[in-house]
């Protein structure tokens, strides 16, 4: 049976109409919750990655609690939505991003499961399944989609300065987030396949006169019916069999 983790980010709370039932699943870092549901033959492990109430801040998320539990559950895939600013003035907010690469700027985060034992430094050249995005991206949607790019992961919970939004647009960075870090990397540890549909809810610091939390959350609110939909078929245009060395590269 295909068993694929959701992480839902900031405005994504849970799938509609998708009837779940929520389990907690202990790990050695913590209990989380996971709410279990069915698409077809695939089960689906949805877990609102800030808490039901967005009560975590992005820098206190218990990332390895919360893919150690999807892992557990037998998951090998995991969809994860963040939403993002953009850095680059040809991708706007309603855009989603499928992202294929990061520049990690996070600084206090427990970003590996490796702490002791044998040494293991797990290759991230490709840290987005790239047969995800492709699938991903197939999936006809009433929104604008884009086939990679690089995300920009800050440790938050504050917003960037002008300038390091500059500095970071020159690095190459196309959009600017909060959480994708450790995730992708914990789950790419872990062996599993990661996406990343990066939300952009806005133009990052200096490129539009300010940023809020409410203009991230009125834009998500908009979107969340669409968004959730296209999970929802995206599961549903997964295969079966993977083509991609995500597993091999663990
Ligand atoms: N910066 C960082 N994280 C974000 C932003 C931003 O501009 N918008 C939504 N999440």
């Amino acid at each position: 049976m295909v068993k694929i983790g959701v992480i839902g980010g900031s405005g994504i709370y849970k799938i509609e109409g998708l009837p779940s039932t929520e389990i907690s699943v202990n790990t050695e870092y913590g209990d989380v919750s996971v709410f279990v549901a069915q698409v077809d033959q695939t089960e689906v492990y949805f877990l609102p990655r800030h808490g039901l109430g967005h009560s975590v801040p992005p820098h206190l998320v218990n990332y390895r609690a919360n893919i150690r539990a999807l892992q557990g559950l037998g998951a090998d895939r995991i969809i994860a939505t963040n939403a993002v600013g953009s850095l680059n003035p040809d991708i706007k907010p309603g855009t989603v991003v499928l992202v294929d690469q990061f520049l990690d700027f996070t600084k206090l985060r427990k970003s590996t499961f490796f702490e002791e034992g044998n040494v293991v430094h797990t290759d991230m050249t490709y840290p987005y399944c790239p047969e995800m995005i492709d699938v991903a991206y197939n999936v006809p949607t009433p929104f604008p989609k884009r086939k990679g790019g690089v995300m920009v992961v800050t440790e938050g919970p504050r917003f960037e300065s002008a300038a390091e939004v500059k500095a970071y647009g020159m690095l190459g960075g196309d959009v600017v987030g909060m959480t994708s870090i450790p995730e992708v990397v914990l789950s790419r540890e872990a062996g599993m396949c990661y996406l990343s549909l990066a939300i952009v809810s806005n133009f990052a610091a200096g490129l539009q006169t300010e940023v809020s939390h409410h203009e991230v959350l009125d834009i998500m609110d908009k979107l969340n019916n669409q968004i959730q939909t296209f999970i929802v078929d995206l599961i549903k245009a997964m295969p079966e069999e993977k083509h991609c060395n995500c597993p091999r590269r663990a």
